[in-house]
């Protein structure tokens, strides 16, 4: 959560008043966001849901993924991006990322093998994916593009919003995310079919509810919104630009008071639109993880491959091949996947950790203030000078820092 305060408490507390807690019928706040929101992102239609792991499987389920089919995905995002792969029964393929730490197009291409249906580009801490290449693929090769925007809320790619470029996006409003209700997500989609499915996946009687009976398209699992999520995010999508401008102008002054360290060889990250993706994390490329841990000790920050669950290698039951609580239901053992590709190992993606594990994440925020940014450029330059360039660490003055916030990054050793 990165803002929160009496505009929320007070649109809670009115709808608490109003006991109109629940979403059809009764409440307005879920369907308002719903408009607002669409409008927001230049979609047509956006649904919310219970969370942003519901809302991507009701995208896949949207899209008609399923049993035989294979979804490409990056070796860095959060273990939710697999498993919606897995709730609808088919298989994800992990794929490498690049140094934008977002997933190598290259890779992508590489990997398309002949049950291969759809990618997901994840714009991973807020950080742009190359859509433009990523589409250019799935045209030629006939993929689907499943945009997981959960991490991106707020950003864009070259002017068009995270989640409104592929055939499909899901947000996530996590108690982590740019826009939070504690809990909550929802699907972003143009196409009227695609929509009138996903929300059938995220609620199978959404239907009755809104008394139109002719329209059943399956028999989906349940997730739907609350109206105090609505009523929180609607307060929350009036901050959100100025939040993301605000954290987009800090990592410009951070990248601007450090870029003459680059000849030390602490490099800003590649970024596919730097001017509008959500700038949640100042990203340095440095040249080797010996030098990325060494820098992390001077000055508290994240290293990407020291991220635990975002990270592939910590994805226990893809790994040993536990797709669903039943066996009958497992997709690594369904006789209609026995053509995909269905194993993994620790090393598959060795290219994407040598990357991760080198790649430094300074985290942003909308209530930085000037000297905390200047401490934080200051402190920056430290790191560099006794990590990359050898410099005794005795007499250097480390100003006060932050401490970074170990479980958002899942940090469960000192890197
Ligand atoms: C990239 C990504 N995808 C999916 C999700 C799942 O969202 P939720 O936690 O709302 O289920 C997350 C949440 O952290 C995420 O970061």
């Amino acid at each position: 959560m990165y803002i929160a305060g009496q505009e929320e408490i007070d649109a809670l507390a009115r709808v608490i008043r109003s006991g109109a807690l629940f979403r059809y019928g009764i409440g307005r706040e879920c369907e308002t966001f719903e408009a607002r929101y669409a409008k927001y992102l230049g979609v047509k239609h956006f649904a919310l849901s219970a969370s942003g792991s519901n809302a991507l499987a009701a995208a896949m389920a949207a899209v008609g993924l399923g049993p035989g089919d294979e979804v490409l995905i990056p070796a860095h995002t959060y273990m939710a991006t697999a498993t919606s792969v897995l709730a609808v029964g088919a298989i994800p393929v992990i794929v490498d990322i690049d140094e934008s730490i977002t997933i190598d197009p290259k890779a992508v291409e590489a990997a398309i093998g002949p049950r291969t249906r759809g990618v997901v580009p994840v714009h991973m801490w807020g950080a742009a994916c190359h859509m433009d290449r990523i589409m250019d693929i799935a045209k030629r090769r006939n993929l689907i593009v499943i945009e997981d925007a959960c991490q991106g809320v707020g950003g864009a790619y070259h002017g068009r919003k995270f989640g409104s470029i592929g055939h499909i996006g899901a947000f996530s409003f996590n108690y982590y995310k740019n826009m939070t209700s504690g809990e909550g997500g929802g699907v972003a989609v143009n196409d009227d079919n695609l929509a009138k499915r996903a929300r059938c996946a995220i609620d199978p009687c959404h239907f009755y509810w809104n008394g139109r009976e002719d329209e059943k398209p399956f028999a989906g699992n349940g997730a739907r919104a609350s109206e105090l999520m609505g009523a929180m995010l609607n307060v929350q999508l009036d901050r959100l630009d100025g939040m993301v401008a605000a954290m987009r102008a800090e990592r410009q002054a951070i990248l601007r008071g450090t870029a003459s360290l680059s000849n030390l060889g602490l490099r800003p990250a590649p970024a596919h639109s730097p001017d509008d993706d959500c700038a949640t994390q100042v990203m340095y490329t440095l040249p080797s993880a010996e030098l990325a841990a060494g820098f992390v000790k001077v000055f508290p920050s994240v290293i990407a491959g020291k991220t635990g669950r975002h990270n592939y290698t910590e994805w226990d039951q893809i790994l040993s091949g536990e797709g669903a609580a039943h066996t009958a239901m497992n997709p690594y053992t369904m006789p209609a996947n026995a053509a995909c590709r269905r194993s993994y190992s620790k090393d598959m993606c060795s290219a994407s950790l040598e990357i991760l594990n080198r790649t430094i994440m300074v985290a942003t925020h909308p209530q930085h203030g000037d000297d905390q940014i200047q401490d934080m450029i200051h402190n920056i330059g430290v790191a560099a000078r006794v990590a990359l360039g050898g410099q005794p660490l005795d007499g250097m003055d480390l100003r006060k820092a932050q401490p970074v916030d170990k479980q958002k990054f899942d940090m469960k050793e000192d890197a």
